[in-house]
């Protein structure tokens, strides 16, 4: 075993509540754990080391909501959305299209690359949905990439009716729960669905997500994005990890989140990239609920890979402040994937870390469009900016 320290590191955000946010700290890596974490005068011996020159060091960002198996490109989309077309989920068929025709390796490749920029931008795990297949060989083979590139592969054959259903919904939503869900469930740990008006409605929804459970996967909804609807009751009551967007709440949606497990999960590039209202974060974290951030890249509602810029969106849009933002990034995003070894700087946790060219996390949203990750590490391992 080799252990590296990481030494002169001038503000440390653990985010554990134990030990809170140190200065003047080191850690020590060895393998894929952080074995020590201290004041920099004390760091025991290790093989190697770097000194990290005052800067700050805070763990690795937690995507919890990415859409990054696709091919195709909807910049006529977007740019006729920023003239005034208004977003609808119907856009989600023209990707259906493009990722149908596409093979394997081109699937795999583009995501790949898509993973590399979220690495490079500070990110070190990713969660990634299938849903731009939507046939039971595509939907399979969308889950095989993605499980290619995370542990974290969750699925969405329940995203919208494709256009060869269009007029037997209910015939699509018995094909996701029975035999398509049957083909990518070895390849995935959870299930979603996108419960909206012009996607599944509430009982079709809870078709989909009991056949999920039943198949051992847990739990995600796309809840509450384009209008107010059941999407973040029905989270709830099926004991979801997460309720996704929760975009248009009312206060039975906040209770409902307040006195549960489920994490409600902020996508505020959604609402840069369709020009909508941001969800009120103040709201929720007044109410207790755990919040995420995340970035749900995605060709058609949200093409960034930046945590950054969704933790600056979220500061200067959804009420929150730097410091409840950059937890929703790191921690909360690991508790929406009900994970404790991510998202915290602590001992026997996985290594994943950041550093920051700036001496507070602070500078993430106070210098928006920045690029300030000078250094990333995922399971120990260093990558340099
Ligand atoms: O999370 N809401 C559903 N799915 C994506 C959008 C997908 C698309 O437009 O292609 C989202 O915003
Ligand atoms: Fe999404």
């Amino acid at each position: 075993m080799t252990a590296t320290a990481l030494t002169g590191i001038g503000l440390l955000v653990t985010h554990d509540p134990e030990v809170g946010d140190l200065r003047d700290a080191a850690l020590v890596i060895e393998d894929e754990r952080i074995v020590w974490v201290g004041p920099s005068a004390q760091v025991p011996d290790a093989d190697d080391g770097t000194d990290m020159d005052g800067r700050c060091v805070i763990p690795g960002f937690v995507d919890s909501h990415t859409h990054v198996v696709f091919a195709g490109d909807r910049a006529a989309e977007f740019e006729a959305r920023m003239t005034g077309q208004p977003y609808t989920a119907g856009g989600i068929r023209s990707t259906t299209i493009a990722t149908r025709a596409a093979t394997d390796d081109e699937l795999l490749g583009h995501a790949a690359n898509l993973l590399a920029e979220m690495l490079a931008g500070g990110t070190t795990t990713t969660e990634i949905k299938t849903g731009y297949g939507l046939s039971t060989v595509d939907e399979q083979r969308c889950a095989q990439v993605a499980a290619r590139l995370t542990d974290e592969v969750t699925f969405l054959g329940a995203h919208v009716v494709p256009a060869e259903y269009a007029d037997r919904p209910d015939d699509y939503v018995e094909l996701v729960a029975g035999p398509m869900l049957a083909a990518a469930a070895p390849y995935c740990r959870w299930v979603d669905v996108f419960c909206e008006t012009g996607a599944f409605d509430v009982d079709q929804a809870r078709t989909v997500l009991s056949a999920g459970r039943a198949a051992g996967l847990g739990l995600r909804v796309h809840a509450n994005q384009l209008s107010p609807g059941p999407g973040v009751q029905l989270a709830v009551e099926l004991g979801a990890a997460s309720a996704d967007h929760c975009t248009h709440l009312v206060d039975a949606d906040i209770d409902a989140l307040a006195g549960s497990a489920t994490v409600a999960t902020l996508l505020p590039g959604a609402e840069f990239s369709t020009r909508s209202p941001y969800p009120d974060a103040r709201r929720l974290l007044d109410a207790g609920v755990t919040v995420a951030l995340a970035t749900d890249c995605n060709p058609g509602s949200s093409y960034t890979s930046s945590m950054a810029f969704c933790i600056a969106l979220a500061v200067r849009e959804t009420g929150m402040s730097p410091a409840e933002a950059l937890w929703a990034a790191t921690a909360g995003g690991a508790r929406a994937l009900r994970r404790d070894d991510i998202g915290v700087i602590r001992l026997g946790a996985r290594a994943d870390l950041v550093a920051l060219e700036a001496p507070t996390p602070v500078h993430l949203a106070y210098r928006p469009g920045v690029p300030l990750v000078a250094a990333t590490w995922k399971d120990g391992q260093p990558l340099s900016a």
